[in-house]
């Protein structure tokens, strides 16, 4: 069906504090979106239910990120009077909407998702021992997607998998009962430094049982700090050595945080970062120099969306109301596709009059 309207959609589990790989990765970009005007409705949620769906037994966990992913969308840039902000589990037609799609969906398909593949191995389930509302929450991630009708996904090259097999659903959908849901797109990050951010170890992900996240509510001594210990080029031994950049993870940020001008404006001797990069790898730059620009780039971008933090964090009910908010206004979004998904499916008996008034003549002349 050909969209009306552009309309984003995207979220994240609140399972953590977000850090700067989800502010490079995904952040930055919907402030951008948000702030572009190019887009009729955006949409930002935490998605707690699917939180849930392995962390059953951690529901403080969940309660508690409820909120801290909250002031960090604040705190970032998104603006509750552009972007509808809310929470999944608030707005229980998506339940319904999941629970239609499962007869859309086989076991294999899946099974087949790699995204599911990867995760169900990461969290060590073996087998059969997987909870089924985990094994189908790409189901569950199609529904949150098509009950907004959104067109756009901002999302990492992860999540490919998962539209993929929205999209699917879509098609079999509209197939089926007619053109009702909207085919949505991912919409990658730009910079490819940005796709997954790694930790300050250099390994390939910021996770927080690694404890190599720069988290966007640490404080800047916290942030230099990590900064100085972090993984740079293990053969670059004198500065006189020739450094490499590949997997160097100074450098990763770098490319993903600053610009020329911040590089011009807070070094004396290179005018871009490519300058910068030429002079390590030649030898004779060494890595404190290049971690003394990391921690200038990171503290420029990373000190307004701190003290928006401490802001909102003054008003903790002030957020709790934002968010209701934005739950009433995405719960009538949802009413109303599930009016347009269950007139499609056959199963709006009340409001089908045609039908109640055939039935009627059919009985009559029995
Ligand atoms: N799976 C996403 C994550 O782990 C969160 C999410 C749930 C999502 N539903 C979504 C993202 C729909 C984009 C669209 O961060």
């Amino acid at each position: 069906m050909e969209p009306k309207e552009k309309i984003i959609l995207t979220g994240d589990r609140p399972t953590g504090k977000l850090h700067i790989g989800h502010y490079v990765g995904s952040l930055r970009r919907r402030v951008e979106l948000q702030n572009s005007g190019l887009y009729d409705k955006i949409f930002i949620f935490e998605a707690d239910a699917q939180a849930l769906t392995d962390n059953i037994e951690n529901p403080e966990k969940v309660r508690q990120n409820v909120i801290e992913v909250a002031l960090d969308y604040l705190a970032a840039g998104l603006d509750p009077s552009k972007s509808t902000l809310f929470i999944q589990s608030q707005i229980p037609e998506l339940c319904e909407l999941s629970f239609y799609f499962m007869d859309m969906v086989s076991v294999s398909r899946l099974q087949r998702n790699p995204t599911v593949k990867t995760e169900v191995q990461m969290r060590g389930f073996s087998g059969e021992s997987i909870p089924v509302g985990f094994f189908t929450y790409p189901i569950s991630q199609a529904a949150d997607i098509t009950m907004f009708k959104a067109t756009t996904v901002p999302a990492g090259e992860d999540q490919e998998p998962m539209l993929e097999q929205c999209r699917e659903i879509v098609r079999k959908f509209n197939n089926i009962y007619g053109d009702t849901l909207i085919e949505p797109n991912i919409l990658l990050p730009e910079n490819a430094a940005c796709l997954r951010l790694p930790g300050t170890d250099g390994k390939a992900k910021m996770s927080k049982s690694l404890g190599n996240c720069i988290y966007l509510s640490d404080s800047a001594d916290e942030v230099n700090r990590k900064v100085k210990s972090m993984y740079t080029d293990p053969t670059h031994l004198q500065v006189n050595d020739p450094g490499h950049l590949e997997g160097n993870t100074v450098f990763t940020y770098l490319d993903a945080f600053a610009t020329d001008e911040m590089v011009a404006a807070m070094t004396a001797d290179y005018q871009t970062l490519q300058e910068m990069k030429d002079h390590y790898t030649r030898g004779g730059l060494g890595d404190m120099k290049c971690k003394k620009l990391l921690m200038s780039v990171l503290q420029e971008t990373l000190e307004p969306i701190r003290q928006r933090r401490a802001e909102f964090e003054k008003d903790i009910p002030q957020v709790y109301e934002i968010l209701k908010k934005g739950c009433e206004v995405a719960r009538e979004v949802a009413c109303q596709t599930m009016d347009e998904v269950r007139r499609a499916m056959k199963i709006n008996y009340f409001q089908d009059y045609t039908l109640i008034e055939e039935q009627s003549r059919r009985f009559a002349s029995k």
